[in-house]
């Protein structure tokens, strides 16, 4: 199965420009899967709510999950990219699928970063896994990646891959990802964006370096910090269904829940 990145720098509320260009990147590319970053149609710097809604998009429904179904089927490759949504009086920050055949499913994006809080409603689902293709694909948004929590539960449900749209500024992030591919044995892809933005007072750099991970925590593939590029490797995601770490141990098995299940913080 062919998998991969497509980092960019989208400009800021500039979402036509941000399509057209993810359209160009992708458009001649051979892949079954590929990964955009977290919020990849606008921007991430919102002034307030009030511009944020005025960006984000229901799902179904939305320009962006309209044309990118249309990119999906045309192209034969399945996508997952960020995006602000809004449901309702609700606005979150969430990763979309869609797939050739029309399939959308949604994973609201669970821990907010920073100033995310004060713009965004926090997710209010539990991270599912869906079926692309053979494998089986769980997501998660950016900042997710620092409760390794939301990586265990996708992976005890089954998935192969964990998808991880994201607009990274902090340097942890993909060196933690060594560790969520390594302690579940799955496969992860972060799409990371590039670039800098400055508004509203607030000055952001984006960390590019998108990676692909495997189920043994090595490094497959790996982005400039700041270039745009699309990344595409080969993976078998039925490598990530074996759980065996040494002769006599088991990723799953050897888990002692009964022990630590009921600690609970305030
Ligand atoms: C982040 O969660 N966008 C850092």
């Amino acid at each position: 199965m062919k998998v991969g990145f497509v980092q960019i720098f989208p400009l800021f509320g500039k979402k036509e420009e941000n399509l057209r260009k993810t359209e160009e990147l992708i458009k001649k590319e051979k892949a079954n899967l590929l990964v955009l970053p977290e919020l990849f149609n606008t921007g991430y710097l919102f002034r307030d709510r009030k511009e944020l809604s005025g960006l984000a998009e229901e799902i179904p429904g939305g320009e962006t999950t309209e044309f990118l179904l249309q990119l999906s089927h045309r192209t034969e490759i399945s996508l997952i990219y960020g995006m602000a949504e809004k449901h309702k009086d609700r606005i979150y920050n969430s990763a979309v699928l869609v797939t050739p055949q029309g399939k959308i499913r949604v994973y609201r994006k669970l821990q907010l970063f920073n100033q995310e809080k004060a713009l965004f409603d926090p997710g209010d689902k539990e991270p599912e896994v869906f079926e692309v293709e053979e494998a089986k694909v769980g997501i998660m948004v950016c900042f997710d990646w620092l409760f390794p929590e939301i990586a265990r539960v996708i992976a005890l449900k089954g998935a192969d891959i964990i998808c991880h749209p994201s607009n990274l500024v902090l340097p942890y992030a993909q060196e933690a990802m060594f560790t969520r591919s390594l302690e579940n044995g799955v496969y992860t892809i972060t799409c990371n964006r590039i670039g800098e933005e400055k508004r509203g007072g607030m000055k952001l750099s984006f960390t590019g370096k998108s990676q692909i991970t495997d189920p043994k925590g090595n490094l497959v593939l790996r982005a400039s910090e700041g270039k745009e590029e699309v990344g595409i490797v080969m993976i078998n995601p039925l490598l990530a269904r074996s759980k065996q770490f040494t002769k006599n141990n088991f990723i799953f098995k050897d888990r002692r829940p009964k022990y630590y299940k009921r600690i609970s913080t305030k």
